[in-house]
């Protein structure tokens, strides 16, 4: 396992559309346990693939609270299938945009199906927390961050912070 460098915005990177794994073998398997290992070590709940720079549809959540044992999910080619029509409002934060912090608006529940790391389809129907973080990290492969669904002045100045504290490290 290895602990792989997370990427901080703005950076055209984490813009761009990723490409689904054709099958999960033995090189997706170490990829999903490497982020699991950086996730776990940033600290945080959610990582997708472009945020290590690889261009998959790849990410990992776990919810697990703190001094509970981990339940990761590794999940592969995510598809939404179906989304609630009412919706509902999290802060979300991003290990790619540091000490940002933002409510966002989003369906409240959602069904995704997914590959696991044994190459078999799941689906998993979920709300609140782990709703959220899945539509967060799926946004990721599609080039989208959680600031994308600010208004431009929020999400603006934001960006504006990150930019400071890239250019004074
Ligand atoms: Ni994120």
């Amino acid at each position: 396992m290895a602990i792989l460098p997370i990427i901080i915005a703005p950076d055209p990177r984490l813009k761009f559309t990723a490409s689904p794994v054709r099958t999960v073998d033995k090189e997706t398997r170490t990829l999903l346990d490497d982020m699991l290992e950086t996730m776990y070590a940033a600290p945080g709940i959610g990582l997708a693939a472009p945020q290590v720079g690889i261009s998959k549809r790849v990410l990992v959540i776990d919810l697990a609270i703190k001094d509970t044992p981990p339940s990761p999910l590794r999940i592969v080619n995510p598809e939404l299938v179906w989304s609630s029509a009412d919706s509902s409002s999290n802060e979300e934060g991003c290990l790619s945009l540091p000490e940002q912090f933002a409510e966002v608006e989003r369906p409240e529940n959602v069904r995704v199906r997914y590959l696991d790391e044994h190459n078999v389809s799941q689906e998993v129907e979920a709300s609140g927390m782990l709703s959220a973080c899945l539509q967060h990290e799926m946004d990721h492969l599609d080039g989208r961050l959680f600031v994308d669904h600010l208004s431009r002045l929020k999400r603006n100045m934001i960006i504006h912070k990150l930019t400071k504290i890239k250019l004074a490290r």
